[in-house]
């Protein structure tokens, strides 16, 4: 939430910053704004709503803009204060001469800025961030050393915080310091660069480095001097970073989430790659380093997670418990961490997190570290906060994802629990060999069944199409493809603002069904299994209330045609790895409903990519 990123070399700064903020929009845009140092004056420029909104001003001013070398820049996803130009950052003193952007929540601010109004601070914003321009200020004008500033500045506050700091009188120098917030600084020649996050760097260095909590980096054109809190020097490993450029392009497709749907069966192949070497061998996961004694003496596992991630999560418990025989619970971690948890030594802790930034899901694992449970975390980001609270990390590999709305970390997250659940049913000895066999096999060839409905996907845009009009939808499912039902239905409200809802067909009668009507559509995710009679009565329940029915299926059953209005056929699967393929159509189905109503898909109203707030 919220994005930052700063440049200092030869080059103009505004494109750089610009091109940075574009890369950084997944983490919110509801205000941008920079700040750049033009013949020795610091100047802001800032716009509400959208990044392009900046850009239109930019282009008016180009000429004078681009001649400064210097500068920082904001994208903002709004905690305090509406997301106006006064609320926009970056933030600036009484004189004019500090300007800061922020991504975090400084909680301490109201005492702050009582305290920095009484000695002559005049506010012009009702942001918490605006409290440390004016203190950097104060301390710039006791010590006229601008590092010095901002120590002494992080020093008073409290909360969390990314934060780049110019000053008009300290030519040449960005001053950047973080606390639970990502922070990673680009090496360059004869230039620096800082950002929140990889995809702003990545097109001029694959040289960096990750700053930790509480230390403070002053960046020149040619060089870069850390320290920490207490100022003592330090040095700090640098790294090359493994992403592409390419990532960051919609290679033809109209919007990064279709692309990254599209992506899906190289992802799965990626994570099964050198993990998955044959069916008659045992699953390799190096990356976890819990002992396999400790393993066999492990009486629970519970999950953490958030948003999407949570959904793979409860994907995770049915296939844990059936292949393990371990007890699995799975909680949203903001949930989680405001309770009394029975966690201990023989509890396996997972968090799941996409950006591996999620402020709930880092509290909650830090939690149970500190109640001594080995925490593994499955995430997309291997240099994320949360990787290094890590004591087995298992990295899901499926490259940046752009789109706020996830699909293909979705995808990887699913496939890392499927490893993880036979990894530790090989170690326990707890599932027969032929059934891990025949599921390795499933997996295996689960990229080309994901191909086959992807090729298919122009009668699914005609079901997008016939539904598009609908205010509400309602998904329903039983068992390992309930998470499944939640999912679609999220993916669907994210991206098109439709009220869906996902619900077991078992409680479909009690409540939701005095809902339907003929103008209520049913989706009803009916692959074969265990369940599926169970769930073709719960549907004729449904469309005995009139309801529009549509069907999600991997069977051939010609009965089907009478009850549905419409259905999407998939490839058969059974049905413990059915939520790794009935999830492609619904990411579709909300993908192409959004489209036709003009929504923007790429980066939906209110929502951002990495929430880095509680
Ligand atoms: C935000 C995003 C969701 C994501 C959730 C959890 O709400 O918009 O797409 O699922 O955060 O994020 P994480 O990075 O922890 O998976």
């Amino acid at each position: 939430m919220c994005g930052i990123v700063g440049y200092i070399g030869k080059k103009s700064a505004v494109d750089i910053l610009l091109e940075g903020l574009t890369n950084l929009e997944y983490r919110g845009y509801d205000s941008s704004g920079i700040a750049l140092n033009i013949d020795n004056k610091v100047q802001l420029y800032k716009a509400a709503g959208k990044l392009q909104n900046l850009k239109n001003i930019v282009e008016k001013n180009y000429s004078e803009i681009s001649k400064s070398t210097i500068g920082i820049g904001h994208i903002r996803w709004a905690t305090h204060g509406a997301p106006t130009i006064e609320n926009a950052h970056p933030h600036s003193c009484n004189c004019g001469k500090v300007a800061v952007v922020h991504n975090g929540i400084i909680e301490n601010y109201k005492e702050l800025r009582e305290k920095l109004e009484k000695n002559g601070c005049t506010f012009r914003s009702q942001t918490d961030t605006e409290t440390v321009a004016h203190l950097v200020a104060t301390k710039y004008g006791e010590t006229h050393d601008l590092t010095e500033a901002v120590r002494l500045a992080t020093k008073e506050i409290e909360g969390a915080y990314a934060l780049c700091v110019i000053h008009q009188d300290v030519k040449n120098t960005i001053v950047a310091t973080r606390r639970n917030a990502p922070l990673v600084v680009g090496l360059g020649d004869g230039e620096n660069f800082v950002a929140s996050d990889v995809p702003a760097l990545i097109q001029y260095t694959k040289k960096a480095m990750y700053l930790d909590d509480n230390q403070i980096v002053t960046l020149t054109p040619d060089s870069i001097k850390l320290i920490d809190i207490d100022n003592n020097p330090l040095s700090q490993k640098v790294e090359t970073l493994p992403w592409e450029p390419v990532a960051l392009s919609k290679m033809g497709y109209k919007h990064f989430m279709l692309k990254e749907i599209h992506e899906q069966p190289d992802v799965v192949r990626n994570v099964l790659s050198g993990k998955l070497r044959a069916i008659d061998e045992n699953i390799t996961l190096n990356e976890v380093t819990l002992d396999k004694d400790k393993i066999k003496d492990l009486n629970r596992i519970q999950i953490v997670a958030c948003g999407t991630s949570l959904h793979a999560a409860m994907v995770g418990k049915y296939i844990i418990e059936d292949f393990c025989g371990i007890a699995v619970d799975v909680e949203p971690s903001s949930e989680y961490i405001y309770r009394k948890t029975i966690t201990d030594k023989n509890t396996l802790v997972i968090g799941v997190s996409q950006s591996g930034e999620t402020a709930d899901t880092i509290t909650a694992v830090r939690q149970a570290k500190c109640k001594g449970s080995h925490i593994l975390i499955i995430t997309n980001r291997p240099d994320s906060t949360m990787a290094r609270e890590a004591d087995s990390l298992v990295p899901v590999n499926a490259g940046i994802e752009v789109s706020v709305a996830a699909t293909k970390s979705y995808m990887a997250q699913l496939i890392s629990f499927y490893l993880i659940a036979i990894y530790i049913a090989e170690v326990k000895n707890s599932m027969p060999a032929n059934e891990l066999a025949d599921l390795k096999h499933e997996l295996i060839v689960l990229p080309q069944k994901i191909e086959k409905v992807l090729a298919h996907k122009e009668d699914i845009q005609k079901c997008a199409k016939a539904f598009s009009s609908s205010k509400d939808f309602i998904f329903i499912a039983r068992g390992i493809n309930f998470p499944t039902a939640l999912e679609g239905a999220l993916k669907l409200k994210e991206i098109s603002y439709i009220n869906a809802t996902g619900y077991t067909a078992g409680e479909l009668k009690h409540g939701p069904i005095a809902m339907l009507d003929e103008s209520m559509p049913v989706l009803s995710i009916l692959m074969s299994g265990k369940v599926y009679d169970k769930i073709l009565s719960n549907s004729e329940e449904a469309k005995a209330r009139n309801a529009r029915m549509i069907a999600l299926t991997d069977s051939e059953d010609e009965k089907l045609n009478e009850l549905f209005d419409y259905i999407i056929r998939i490839p058969e699967i059974s049905e413990i790895l059915s939520p790794a393929l009935s999830i492609v159509p619904l990411q579709l189905i909300a993908y192409y409903i959004a489209e036709f109503l003009g929504k923007d898909v790429d980066q939906p109203r209110n929502l951002a990519k990495s929430v880095t707030v509680e």
